[in-house]
């Protein structure tokens, strides 16, 4: 597991993990080593997050890269420290390799510059209209990855947002559930990697569904 010393960026460093554990469980502020126990805790904060982030941004808000650290922070910021700070380690999950680790800030000044600008507030009344935006807005982000854990459950709490803004409830995400919807979740995943050659369609489709639910 140890990285080649050349190596400065692999995520493989024991450094990342809770000593003494099974280098699972990421460093934490308070000692968790199981990972149980942190998968309980994480979804507690992340339900709290929630409630929280409806109350900070209305209907007209035009999100930030610095929005975005700070949802991250408001819902980790008590269990790491690497909470709201973009990461420094590679990400990689099966093959594919996530944005460089060096390149996330100007990544995100992109991201926010280009994407969000352009695509929030989400403010319409035509559902393609709004699956387009919010999955566009998505993958693109999913693709930056830009925090060590957690970028799938951001990049969510912000498509709950952006559908908020077009009157939307908070997403039912179990038409692409890793567990209970493996198809679903290949095919998001697929609409993940089709969106790195900007092509957003397949995204769309899946968001335009989970709108209906
Ligand atoms: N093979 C893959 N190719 C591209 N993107 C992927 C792949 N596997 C997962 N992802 C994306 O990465 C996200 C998981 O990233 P990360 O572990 O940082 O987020 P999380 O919030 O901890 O996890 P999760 O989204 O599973 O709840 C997934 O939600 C999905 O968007
Ligand atoms: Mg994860």
């Amino acid at each position: 597991m140890c990285p080649k010393s050349s190596d400065r960026y692999s995520v493989y460093s024991s450094e990342d993990y809770e000593p003494n554990g099974d280098n699972i469980v990421l460093r934490n502020r308070l000692g968790v080593k199981s990972q149980t126990e942190m998968d309980a805790l994480e979804e507690k904060e992340l339900f709290r997050a929630e409630e929280e982030v409806f109350k900070l941004f209305d209907k007209h808000h035009q999100f930030t890269a610095q929005d975005i650290q700070n949802i991250h922070q408001l819902w980790l910021g008590d269990i790491y420290d690497f909470a709201g700070n973009y990461r420094t380690v590679t990400l990689t999950k099966d093959t594919h390799t996530f944005a460089a680790a060096q390149q996330i800030v100007s990544c995100m000044q992109i991201f926010e510059r280009d994407i969000l600008t352009k695509y929030t507030p989400c403010n319409s009344t035509d559902i393609d209209s709004i699956a387009y935006a919010i999955g566009l807005v998505h993958v693109e982000l999913i693709l930056i990855h830009p925090f060590r854990e957690g970028n799938g459950r951001v990049a969510r709490i912000l498509a709950d947002l952006m559908a908020s803004q077009s009157d939307y409830p908070p997403l039912d995400y179990s038409e692409i559930d890793k567990i209970n919807n493996p198809e679903g979740f290949q095919k998001y995943i697929a609409a993940i990697q089709a969106g790195m050659g900007r092509d957003y369609q397949p995204i769309t489709e899946i968001f335009k569904k989970i709108l209906r639910c």
